[in-house]
């Protein structure tokens, strides 16, 4: 098959791409290059560069190639941003996924598979956190996704549209091989700005906040491979392909690791002291995101290969080199 991936120069969006192609199938990719990277576009796969909002754009692709189906990375994806620029996030996030949505009616492709976030569900009343979990996002971030989240339904009721909405918990490593990795700027994420200070860019890491209600005061997150993140992104479409109903599917480990606990493990994977220095805590952040990862397992028949922190931690470094 052949899908388009939005957002595939990026750093979720190009991990996925080199999943799809070791499955066997066909990628176009559209990108604006805001956060992507062109040199993360691998060789002979057709690029467009632009926004997943200019919808003569997308009419020239879907007329250059028959696409079966779309995954869709190509947004705004930073917490702290969004609380200080909501609309930014509503018309990149929300508005576009609509353009997207309905050229993909127009044209009838059939299968679509949303990045989402586990930041839909807000302060989590019960952990490891699942699907069923109530939606009561703390910043417009959240929002702007679960509001694409609600529109789906309604593309399959009118335009029998097959989606599926993946809510990824802490995305982090790299692809193992060395092909691709994470490279923002700013750069705001925990394993990055660790492996900054091991490689001698920064003096110390930040830790915001020693004082949340867990064992050793900082926060606990779920850290998946972005590389078993991919593959769960081929399983999603391909099921939707076989017959699989439409629905939410949360993307984790199913363990949480404290701030200070990823920050040992790459001490041992660096052999670098990585000073810290003790912050206030950030606005927005809850204290414990696990997630309930059981759905994916049974229903996409997903088998995490990256489970190990310290592996997680490694192949990020080994990218970080590069
Ligand atoms: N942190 C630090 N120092 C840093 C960076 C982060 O202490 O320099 C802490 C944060 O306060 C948080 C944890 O490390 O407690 C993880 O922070 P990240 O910024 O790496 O990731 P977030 O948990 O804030 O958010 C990520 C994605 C969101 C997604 C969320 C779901 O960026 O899009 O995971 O779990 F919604």
């Amino acid at each position: 098959m052949r899908f388009l991936v939005t957002g595939g120069a990026g750093y979720i969006g190009s991990h996925t791409v080199l999943a799809l192609q070791a499955a066997g199938h066909d990628v176009v990719i559209l990108d604006n290059l805001t956060t992507g990277h062109a040199y993360l576009v691998p060789d002979g796969v057709p690029f467009y560069q632009g926004d997943v909002g200019d919808s003569s754009l997308l009419e020239k692709i879907f007329h250059d190639y028959p696409i079966d189906g779309v995954l869709h990375f190509a947004a705004k994806s930073l917490v702290g941003e969004s609380m200080q620029d909501p609309g930014k996030y509503f018309l990149a996030n929300t508005s576009q996924s609509a353009v997207l949505l309905s050229a993909m009616a127009k044209h009838k492709i059939p299968y679509f598979v949303l990045s989402s976030t586990a930041a839909v569900y807000g302060e989590p009343q019960d952990v490891p956190i699942p699907e069923s979990h109530p939606i009561r996002p703390t910043n417009p971030y959240g929002l702007s996704k679960h509001l694409i989240e609600q529109m789906l339904p309604w593309f399959e009721k009118v335009h029998r549209m097959k989606w599926m909405a993946l809510r990824y918990f802490n995305v982090a490593g790299a692809d193992p091989q060395g092909r691709s990795g994470e490279s923002h700027d700013p750069e705001t994420h925990l394993i990055p700005n660790i492996l900054k200070v091991a490689q001698g860019h920064r003096d110390f890491v930040s830790v915001f906040g020693n004082d949340y209600p867990t064992e050793d005061g900082t926060c606990i997150r779920d850290y998946i491979h972005v590389s078993d993140l991919a593959d769960a992104h081929v399983l999603a479409i391909e099921a939707l392909f076989s017959g699989k109903p439409s629905g939410v599917c949360n993307l984790g480990n199913g363990q949480g690791f404290s701030v200070l606990s990823v920050i040992e493990s790459a001490r041992r994977v660096t052999g670098h002291p990585i000073p810290v220095r003790i912050e206030p805590r950030r606005p927005g952040d809850p204290a414990v995101l696990v997630a309930s990862n059981a759905k994916a397992v049974a229903e996409l028949g997903w088998k995490p290969k990256f489970t190990d922190l310290s592996t997680i931690v490694e192949t990020a470094w080994l990218w970080q080199h590069r």
